[in-house]
C-alpha cells in the first residue's frame, strides 16, 4: 500500500497509542468525512445539550457580544466556521472590516467560503488554509491598511478536547495573534451533573456510539487494520478527578487487532481512550486562561447555565 505523509503519521500514532499502558488514539482521528457528518449528526440529538445551550448563548447574548467587538475587527475563527452562529456573528457586526477562517480541510474551507460569500457579500473574507493547532504564521492574517482589532472566535466547545497542558499552550498562541488590543470569544462548556454529561456522549439515539466506533472502521479502511468491530462497544465515563468525560472503546470479549504488521491482544473489558472533553466551572476556566497570559473580563452564558462564553485580553 503506497501511504501517503498523512496516514503514515495516522499509522504511527495509532500504533503509539497501541502500545502504551493506557491505550489511546488522539481524538482527531474522528473526524473522517463519515466521522464528521456523525458529528453533525450528534449535534442534532436530543441529549447533546451543548451545540443548543450555545446557539441559545448566542441568541441572548448577541447584541452584547457585538458591542463589545465594536467596529472595524478582523473576526479570525479556529475552524471553518461554515455553521449558523458564525454568519448570525457576522451579521450582528455593525462595520466587520473582515472575517478570517483558518481550516486544514482545503474542501471544508472551500464550500464554507463559497457559502459566506454568497450569503454575506459586504463582508471581505480571507481565508486561510492552515492547521489551526499549531502556529499560523502572522503574515497570513496581516490586513492592509490594519483592522483596529482581531478578535478569535472559537465557539463550541473544543476547548475542552484539550488536556490542560495543551489548552493553555493553545490559548497562549491565540494570545499571540491578537496583540494587545485584541480578544478571544472562547465556548467553554460548563461542569454539570454526571446523568447529563453522561447521556449527551452516549446519546439515546445511538449516534455517539457509531461516531466512536466508526475510528476502528476508518483503521481498517485506511490502514487495512484487522478489526472484529463487533467484539468493542462505545462507553461513556466521567472521570471526577480530571473533571472530564472519556469517550473509550472497550472490548466486550477477549480479542485482537492486528496492523501495520503488529498484533495487539485485548481483555475483555479492556479499552481504547479515544477522546476527553474537560468540563470547566467558570472559576476553573479563568485560572486555566490566567495560566496563558488571558484574562477573562466578561462572561455570558445561556439561560439553563449550561455552556458560557468568555471574552478574554491579555493581562
Ligand atoms: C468537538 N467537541 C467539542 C465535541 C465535544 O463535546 O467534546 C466532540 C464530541 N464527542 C462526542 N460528542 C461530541
Amino acid at each position: 500500500m503506497n501511504r501517503t505523509d498523512e496516514s503514515r503519521q495516522f499509522l504511527s500514532e495509532v500504533i503509539a497509542g497501541l502500545q502504551s499502558k493506557n491505550r489511546s488514539i488522539p481524538c482527531k482521528y474522528l473526524y473522517d468525512a463519515r466521522g464528521s457528518a456523525l458529528f453533525e449528526a450528534i449535534c442534532r440529538t436530543e441529549d447533546y445539550y451543548v451545540t443548543r445551550a450555545d446557539l441559545a448563548l448566542h441568541e441572548r447574548h448577541l447584541p452584547e457580544i457585538s458591542d463589545r467587538i465594536g467596529p472595524d475587527a478582523h473576526i479570525i475563527e479556529f475552524g471553518s466556521g461554515s455553521g449558523i452562529k458564525t454568519r448570525r456573528l457576522l451579521e450582528s457586526l455593525e462595520t466587520p472590516r473582515a472575517y478570517t477562517p483558518i481550516e486544514i480541510s482545503a474542501t471544508a474551507l472551500e464550500s464554507s467560503v463559497k457559502d459566506l460569500r454568497r450569503d454575506l457579500p459586504l463582508i471581505e473574507i480571507v481565508p486561510v488554509q492552515a492547521d489551526y493547532t499549531k502556529d499560523v504564521p502572522d503574515r497570513f492574517l496581516r490586513l492592509d491598511p490594519p483592522a483596529r482589532r482581531r478578535v478569535v472566535y472559537f465557539p463550541g466547545s473544543t476547548i475542552g478536547n484539550f488536556n490542560q497542558d495543551e489548552a493553555v499552550a493553545f490559548m497562549g498562541r491565540m494570545r499571540n495573534i491578537i496583540g494587545d488590543a485584541g480578544a478571544i470569544l472562547m465556548g467553554v462548556d460548563l461542569l454539570k451533573p454526571e446523568s447529563t454529561l453522561l447521556r449527551a456522549y452516549d446519546d439515546r439515539e445511538g449516534i455517539t456510539a457509531q461516531f466512536n466506533l466508526n475510528l476502528l472502521a476508518r483503521m481498517m479502511r485506511e490502514l487495512d487494520a484487522e478489526i472484529d468491530i463487533d467484539a468493542f462497544r462505545h462507553e461513556a465515563r466521567f472521570n471526577r478527578e480530571c473533571s472530564r468525560v472519556e469517550m473509550h472503546l472497550v472490548a466486550t470479549r477477549p480479542t485482537r487487532i492486528e496492523l501495520g504488521g503488529r498484533q495487539f491482544d485485548f481483555d475483555s473489558g479492556e479499552s481504547i481512550h479515544t477522546e476527553s472533553s474537560h468540563k470547566y466551572t467558570l472559576d476553573g476556566f479563568q485560572d486555566l486562561a490566567a495560566q496563558a497570559g488571558l484574562e477573562s473580563l466578561e462572561v455570558w452564558t445561556d439561560p439553563d447555565e449550561l455552556f458560557s462564553m468568555h471574552w478574554l485580553m491579555r493581562r
